[in-house]
């Protein structure tokens, strides 16, 4: 156990999009920083948007902000879905409507982050997030001379360096339980299901749920498909399995086949695929899963990567670093240089990883995955 150091007051918030584990990251950074180190805790609601939208107002009435104890109702709450302190994507205040990227979002806010924090008496912030999120906070904490560290987050797992974030695994389980339904809607009636899943640019999540709930094919961004390939690869399960029923994976990424884009009158690429393999004579249908991946409650994995990656951010800050993130790395927490997670590049799903491996030795049609 580290010692405890000089009292500090420092900030937690959940940046980005909500994601099961949340609560179990405020928590372990919370009770450990209270209780260890005997620091003081503000909790801030909304993203970042809690510390510099209109409605942040320092003197707790009615603000965005919440002063966490040890008599928090900690324990519901860890079992619970999404994030009791709330997040937001976008900030609710007039002047950064207009702002085109990232980068100018973060010198307009500047002012108002600087300020707050200095009002606040801010000595550090540790904070959930996505890359792009966590782009945010390095640029404004590093301006504003603020440690922080950050914990990273995503259903998607596509934060940069880390093996895995929070999320992600309760993600994979959702997914699973969808398509076990799914499973036998498409069974009853002979025909095919293409299940759409998340992952924004990438197929983490379609490639391991897909696998998990035996998909017979599944799409990704990352890998070109074509839709002849698919029914080629149905109609060889009709006649050597005599089976006419099917689950498709597919990740919301994956586009329209020979790496295309979608065509304009698609929004769902589910839909499209669908309607393809109607085209070529197999019955189909198409299911978008939605938030219900994201929402949904945090398994027991999540809960521990969340607690793990917590009480390190905490270790982090008192040791005196900042822009760091707590990440997994050879399965274990490790710190890791935030200016590797700002890189701009997405983490993609790797064609050499075990489970594209895996899929590929299981027969699955994964694409036109090129022979080395
Ligand atoms: O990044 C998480 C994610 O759920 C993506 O998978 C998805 O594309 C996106 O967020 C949807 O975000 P929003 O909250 O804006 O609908």
């Amino acid at each position: 156990m580290r010692k405890k150091q000089e009292k500090k007051r420092i900030a937690m918030l959940t940046g980005g999009g909500d994601c099961p584990g949340l609560n179990m990251a405020i928590k372990a950074v919370s009770e450990y920083a209270i209780k260890h180190y005997g620091w003081e805790v503000i909790g801030v609601k909304n993203g970042l948007n809690g510390i510099v939208g209109d409605n942040t107002i320092i003197n707790f009435n009615d603000s965005e902000l919440i002063q966490m104890d040890i008599d928090f109702p900690f324990d519901t709450l860890v079992r619970q879905g999404g994030t009791f302190l709330g997040a937001y994507r976008k900030i609710r205040r007039k002047s950064y409507s207009k702002v085109k990227n990232d980068e100018d979002l973060a010198s307009v806010m500047l002012p108002a982050f600087k300020r707050n924090i200095k009002d606040l008496n801010i000595d550090g912030i540790i904070s959930t997030g996505g890359d792009g999120s966590m782009f945010l906070m390095n640029f404004l904490c590093e301006k504003a001379k603020i440690p922080f560290i950050g914990i990273p987050k995503t259903i998607d797992n596509d934060t940069p360096a880390t093996e895995i974030s929070i999320g992600f695994s309760s993600a994979v389980d959702a997914c699973v339980h969808a398509m076990d339904s799914i499973f036998w809607t498409a069974k009853s009636h002979h025909r095919a299901i293409c299940v759409e899943v998340m992952g924004r640019d990438t197929g983490h999540l379609a490639m391991h749920s897909g696998v998990a709930s035996c998909a017979d094919v599944i799409l990704t961004p990352e890998i070109p498909y074509t839709i002849s390939n698919i029914v080629k690869k149905l109609r060889d399960i009709m006649k050597t399995e005599q089976r006419d029923y099917f689950v498709i994976v597919i990740a919301e990424g994956a586009g329209a086949e020979k790496g295309k884009k979608l065509p304009k009158n698609y929004d769902s690429v589910a839909k499209y695929v669908s309607d393809k393999l109607s085209e070529a004579g197999i019955e189909s249908r198409s299911d978008v899963l939605g938030y219900l991946q994201r929402g949904g409650l945090p398994n027991g994995y999540d809960r521990m990567l969340a607690a793990e990656l917590g009480v390190m951010a905490v270790d982090l800050m008192a040791d005196g670093y900042t822009a760091y993130i707590t990440g997994m790395k050879d399965g274990k927490p490790t710190k890791i240089p935030l200016k590797s997670v700002c890189k701009k590049e997405t983490r993609t799903l790797d064609i050499n990883s075990p489970i594209v491996k895996t899929a590929i030795k299981l027969g699955t049609y994964i694409g036109e995955v090129k022979k080395k």
